[in-house]
């Protein structure tokens, strides 16, 4: 398809932050405006930056990225988590539907395009936007989590795997010295691959995810039977949300009234201590899951996507999403991935490798 009359084209990064958020804004910047001559703008703070007035974006030279952006953690431009613009907090409380200024303000920046890169939260809002707006739009898939459906992976798994496996090379020595048992709780909202693929890496003993509800008797026997054998300390790797056998998740009310998940390690570390007798320590990992450098993996990912996403607006498509299926960059229908949703499925290799190795999964 030939390429459209396209001038400028805006990105932004839009939920909570990742390791390789700017080696992909990087691959859109010299793919854009190397192959085809477009000038990018960088919009600041996700949607935010369209909401505001005056608009919140820079445009994107390829000397911004002539030094170490691509192995910086974190995003150059900003992101929000919060403010969806169809349902915005105004400072008196009330919730109005701001939807038509942010479709102004990419109007206002004479854009022909928008790549987002985010999570699910925000494919569905971009989504969204875009058909409200008319906006031609691609998406790129980023988060720890790993739970965007139709991609192999999403930017920021694998580092956040790696910080995950890293607390665990840390951790198993200490435990073998006290003969402690260590729970290390690591982030993953309603997805259980970063506990999955860090305790398979790791060497741990339990693994807990929220798809796989955990029984406390399941994780005590495991952790008696290596004591039998000799063992006298063990590594517990759980997801923030995983279930208790009576279907429960732990939560915690802040003073912002917002609920998130938190405290099921410590939760886990009383009972595991209680059934078994074994002295136990928790280290919950929290955002440093999140930063840092990263990893050669999440760099090769975010390129590829960041490459093929602008080469999806040139080839003239819209409502896409760039996704990494059986080693291939390929593009899928943003509709079917607002509709999906991506979990651990007990069918999973991995799950089957766990248990090969005699890894307990909490059933
Ligand atoms: O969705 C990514 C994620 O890091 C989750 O794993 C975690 O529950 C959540 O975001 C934390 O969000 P916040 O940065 O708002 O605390």
């Amino acid at each position: 398809m030939a390429v459209r009359n396209i001038r400028r084209i805006g990105v932004l990064t839009s939920g909570g932050d990742c390791a390789g958020l700017n080696a992909a804004i990087r691959a859109v910047a010299h793919r854009a405006i190397q192959g085809y001559g477009w000038a990018v703008i960088g919009i600041h703070e996700g949607t935010r930056g369209l909401l505001e007035r005056p608009l919140l974006y820079e445009e994107l030279t390829l000397r911004i990225f002539t030094g170490n952006v691509l192995r910086m953690g974190g995003t150059i431009l900003g992101t929000v988590n919060k403010g969806d613009p169809f349902a915005f907090r105004m400072p008196d409380g009330s919730v109005q539907d701001r939807s038509s200024d942010v479709i102004d303000g990419f109007k206002e920046l004479d854009l022909q395009a928008l790549i987002g890169i985010g999570g699910d939260g925000s494919m569905k809002i971009l989504s969204r936007l875009a058909e409200q707006g008319g906006i031609q739009f691609i998406g790129i898939p980023k988060t720890i989590d790993n739970d965007v459906p139709f991609t192999d992976f999403s930017i920021g798994f694998a580092t956040s795997v790696d910080a995950a496996v890293e607390a665990l090379d840390r951790l198993q020595p200490t435990a073998a010295s006290h003969q402690r048992v260590m729970i290390l709780e690591v982030m993953g909202r309603d997805a259980g691959f970063i506990a999955l693929h860090a305790g398979i890496a790791g060497g741990a003993d339990v693994i807990l995810i929220p798809e796989i509800p955990c029984r406390v008797d399941k994780v005590a026997d495991k952790i008696k039977s290596l004591a039998a054998d000799g063992r006298k300390h063990a590594l517990v790797v759980c997801a923030e949300a995983v279930k208790l056998a009576s279907g429960d998740s732990v939560m915690q009310t802040h003073v912002d009234g917002e609920v998130r998940y938190g405290g099921i390690g410590p939760r886990l570390g009383d009972q595991i201590a209680q059934a078994t007798g074994a002295e136990t320590r928790v280290t919950v990992l929290g955002h440093v899951q999140r930063g840092g450098s990263p990893s050669s993996g999440d760099r090769i990912t975010a390129s590829a996507f960041g490459v093929r996403a602008v080469d999806l607006i040139a080839e003239g498509a819209t409502h896409r999403m760039v996704a990494w299926q059986n080693r291939n960059v390929v593009d899928v229908s943003l509709n079917d991935v607002v509709a999906g949703t991506h979990a651990v499925e007990i069918t999973d290799p991995l799950v089957r490798t766990a248990r090969g190795l005699g890894i307990c999964l909490g059933d």
